[in-house]
């Protein structure tokens, strides 16, 4: 066994890898995976592929999509304040029609879903401290606080597993989304900004901002050499939180689109543009960051701030040992002057120290294709990078949604129309990435977003690690 795979077993300690392994006879996507995906499909074909998508949109509906829950109060979302917690909001109080319990079971995925099934949150504390974070494979989720969404928000759902169950399964990437509670403006003489609530498009989650850096900072607490890179996104405009509980936005729901062209419509109209700034969402911010009582000293002691000098070389992404115990804060909201350079890494494509991976809209099934060669891409543009010590982060996301559901996109879906099996993105991924194991072939990831990433997922990013471990006489194997 040659050293740095002797040395990837040690990196996670404790067997891990057998267990990595499914009993024999269980059943695995490999079995049903026709499609020959590492084929390089001719551009010309995409383009069809494409224009048909749309044809197809104008045309019909398409029919495996489940309706909203139609005209349901309006602009709120469930609010049931006593499901905080792990629990969330239940689907009953939401007033669900059950729609998900009628679809097909979920597709079997190798590499989804079991997340729960591998113990490793102090991966990252046998990696020297010298690396970059940019020349790490590091596992995240998208849209991570949504597992309380399963039966209210199918479409909405990104996510299994609560947070703490994901830190402990080697994630160090989270995408968190909040808007604004003003309900606190309704008390003309208190002056102090509301607190940020974890949403996901019109949906609460059931968690407060609190709720998160709670449970961060207390992993941090736990596993002082880990680090935690946070995406934090305004999701849109504020919420009024009435006495009741209910949630009321600023906006209908409705302007997110019922059916699958007005749902596709939207997207492409919202995509890459900002929410503007909002000095409110800032200050709210800065409360929890410096006020609140529940959060203000765990980021003291875990939120990393970029050195405020000007030089070249504290703009810098950190390194792993810079960043141990670390938040590192990815700011796609923006500040005052507009802004998004003054708490972390700015969330911006045109930011030469991040590379972006993120098509998410996708119009049918056949765009599974589509959105696998954009991950291809970003994949094989990673692993080249020349330089494996600094460049940028690359930041790739295997999620997708719109016209079809998160979970089909990460576990695989059969087009209805077509009858054509379309592999899950996660299971592409896995595979791609034990290929590249097995031959040793060296490079990144950088960080993979997943929804729904299982513990094979996982493992086989975190184990293109092993080429930075210190080999026995105290060197890393590069
Ligand atoms: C997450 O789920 C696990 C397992 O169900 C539970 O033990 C843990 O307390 C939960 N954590 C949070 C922060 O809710
Ligand atoms: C929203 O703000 C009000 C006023 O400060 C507060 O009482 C309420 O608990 C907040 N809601 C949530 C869900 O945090
Ligand atoms: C990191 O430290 C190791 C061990 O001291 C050394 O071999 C390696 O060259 C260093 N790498 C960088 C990029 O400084």
């Amino acid at each position: 066994m040659p050293a740095v795979m002797r040395a990837g077993i040690g990196l996670l300690n404790g067997g891990w890898k057998r267990a990595l392994t499914y009993p024999a006879g269980s059943p695995t996507s490999s079995r049903r995976s026709p499609c020959r995906v590492e084929t390089i499909v001719p551009a010309l074909f995409l383009i069809l592929v494409f224009m048909l998508s749309f044809t197809m949109l104008s045309q019909s509906i398409y029919p495996s999509s489940p309706p909203e829950e139609q005209g349901q109060n309006g602009g709120s979302s469930s609010s049931n304040p006593g499901q905080a917690g792990d629990g969330g909001p239940s689907s009953g109080s939401d007033g669900s029609d059950g729609s998900y319990e009628t679809r097909p079971p979920k597709p079997v995925s190798e590499f989804s879903f079991d997340i729960d099934q591998i113990h490793v949150p102090r991966w990252m504390a046998a990696l020297p401290d010298n690396v970059s974070l940019t020349a790490l494979s590091i596992p995240g989720t998208h849209d991570t606080l949504t597992h309380s969404l399963a039966e209210s928000h199918p479409r909405l759902h990104c996510q299994n597993h609560n947070l703490s169950t994901q830190l402990n399964g080697g994630i160090r990437y989270i995408d968190v989304r909040a808007r604004l509670n003003t309900s606190r403006h309704d008390d003309p003489s208190s002056n102090r900004p509301g607190n940020l609530l974890i949403y996901h498009s019109y949906a609460w989650t059931g968690y407060s901002f609190a709720d998160v850096m709670t449970t961060v900072f207390s992993f941090l607490d736990q596993n002082p050499e880990e680090t935690i890179l946070m995406r934090l996104q305004r999701e849109g405009g504020p919420v009024h939180v009435g006495p009741d509980g209910r949630h009321i936005l600023s906006k209908s729901r409705r302007e997110v689109g019922e059916t699958v062209i007005e749902r596709v419509e939207y997207a492409m109209d919202r995509r890459g543009k900002s929410w503007g700034a909002d000095p409110d969402f800032e200050a709210a911010f800065n409360y929890h960051r410096t006020s609140d009582p529940d959060t203000s000293a765990g980021f003291d002691k875990h939120f990393y701030l970029f050195p405020s000098s000007l030089r070249e070389d504290d703009k810098k992404t950190p390194t792993l040992g810079q960043a141990r115990g670390k938040v590192i804060l990815l700011q796609d909201f923006d500040g005052a002057q507009g802004t998004r350079n003054v708490y972390g890494l700015p969330w911006d494509e045109r930011d030469d120290r991040l590379r972006i991976e993120d098509l998410w809209i996708l119009t049918g099934p056949r765009d599974m294709e589509r959105k696998w060669d954009a991950v291809k891409n970003a994949l094989d543009d990673a692993a080249a990078a020349e330089d494996v010590f600094s460049g940028p982060l690359f930041l790739s996301h295997l999620s997708a949604s719109v016209a079809v559901d998160p979970v089909d996109v990460a576990a695989g879906i059969r087009d209805p129309d077509t009858g054509k099996w379309h592999e899950g993105i996660n299971d592409r991924t896995g595979k791609g990435l034990r290929k590249r194991n097995d031959g040793k072939d060296e490079g990144k990831t950088g960080v993979l977003m997943a929804d729904f990433p299982g513990k094979n997922l996982i493992a086989a990013i975190v184990e293109r690690n092993a080429w930075a471990l210190p080999t026995t006489d105290g060197h890393a194997e590069k």
